[in-house]
């Protein structure tokens, strides 16, 4: 007999709400009026930006969470720590929140891992909901209940797998959000059509990537993957495209104190990734020129030397997603059909990454 799991089941029931003739934030409003929160109390956790950005018009378009408390947490990575997760639990204790209590998380990616991190520990774990501020929060960050905080300097190592009960895309919000957030997520975005869509590379060279039926189209995919495979142990996987490349690279640059953002080093990794599966995979080489033409109309792309590929070499060889000591990477078939666990040896990332121009 088949069991699905209880984490199954909790991924299957977020639930995606985005703008249509109705906006998010009412459908959300309906949400949370309705019988499953009856009596619940709504705890806001956001930070300076979406306090200043974003709050008035969930406070005025979302009438339950009018009487909602709010934390505001410090911007960006420095909210994703034990020490501010900790103040958080100590504050919804003296608060009285309970089990039936809802955490809402207005913000990006930063603020939805702190969140989700905060309601999975919180009295063995609470609902929480995501009102994503970002585009990569929209399309990626806010959905799939991975929740995270940062220990010792090491990202993302200590979290739990908690889904959200919903995620509200509200695209309006990316109008008080800095160009080059809107840059990052676009990679996001970009590696999702490449991994979704058999025109793919015709949507980069055509509409703005931050349309709202292609944040939705991301969004619904991310969920669709997250459904099936909520814990990676298989297909979720296909959401590192560019990410073993771009890790490495995203922490040889920090180390040597020229930081690239996440987003940048992604859309790096994925021209790598690209260029790999060209050879390996028979990737129409086609595809990798528009790719990188779309890439240089987007960002500067940085000189890598010899001494940076040894460098980004060693943090892929200790990449957590490896097995048995060989580089594992996501590459590209075609459009819409990626290929997990490829072996790629290490003359083959020094390759690309000094093709990288
Ligand atoms: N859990 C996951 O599956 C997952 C996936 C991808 C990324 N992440 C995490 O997400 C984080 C990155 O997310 P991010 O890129 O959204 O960064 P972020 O949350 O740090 O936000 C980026 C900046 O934009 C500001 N901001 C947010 N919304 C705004 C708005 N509407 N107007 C003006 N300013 C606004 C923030 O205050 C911040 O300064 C990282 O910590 C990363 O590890 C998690
Ligand atoms: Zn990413």
């Amino acid at each position: 007999m088949h069991f699905k799991t209880s984490d199954n089941i909790e991924a299957m029931s977020t639930k995606l709400i985005g703008n249509s003739r109705v906006s998010a934030l009412a459908k959300l409003d309906r949400m949370l009026q309705g019988k499953a929160f009856r009596g619940a109390r709504f705890f806001i956790v956001l930070d300076e930006n979406s306090y200043a950005c974003c709050l008035p018009q969930v406070i005025s378009r979302v009438t339950a969470l009018q009487e909602a408390e709010f934390f505001e947490v410090p911007v960006g990575e420095e909210c994703k720590s034990l020490e501010v997760a900790a103040q958080l639990w100590g504050a919804l204790l003296e608060s009285g929140a309970d089990r039936n209590s809802v955490i809402v998380n207005l913000g990006g990616g930063a603020v939805s891992d702190l969140g989700g991190f905060v309601a999975a520990g919180f009295k063995r774990g609470i609902r929480y909901v995501n009102i994503p501020t970002t585009l990569t929060a929209m399309v990626d960050a806010a959905i799939g209940g991975k929740t995270a905080v940062n220990v010792e300097n090491a990202k993302n190592q200590v979290g739990f797998f908690h889904q959200p009960v919903a995620v509200c895309c509200d695209e309006q919000f990316l109008s008080t959000l800095p160009q080059a957030e809107l840059v990052d997520g676009t990679m996001e975005v970009a590696k999702t059509l490449m991994l979704s869509d058999p025109d793919a590379f015709d949507m980069l060279d055509g509409r703005p990537l931050a349309a709202p039926e292609v944040i939705a189209h991301c969004a619904h995919f991310k969920l669709a993957v997250v459904k099936s495979d909520p814990h990676e142990a298989s297909l979720r996987k296909i959401l590192n495209l560019g990410h073993t490349f771009g890790h490495g690279i995203e922490s040889w640059f920090r180390d040597c104190q020229r930081p690239i953002s996440h987003g940048r080093a992604v859309g790096y990794g994925m021209w790598c990734a690209l260029y790999l599966s060209v050879g390996k995979l028979g990737l129409a080489p086609t595809m990798l020129e528009r790719y990188g033409q779309w890439l240089k109309g987007q960002v500067v792309i940085p000189r890598i030397t010899l001494k940076d590929t040894e460098g980004i070499l060693g943090y892929m060889r200790s990449d957590k997603k490896n097995a048995d000591g060989e580089i594992l990477a996501v590459l590209l078939q075609a459009p819409g059909v990626p290929v997990i666990d490829v072996s790629i040896d290490e003359n083959e990332v020094r390759d690309a990454l000094l093709r990288l121009k």
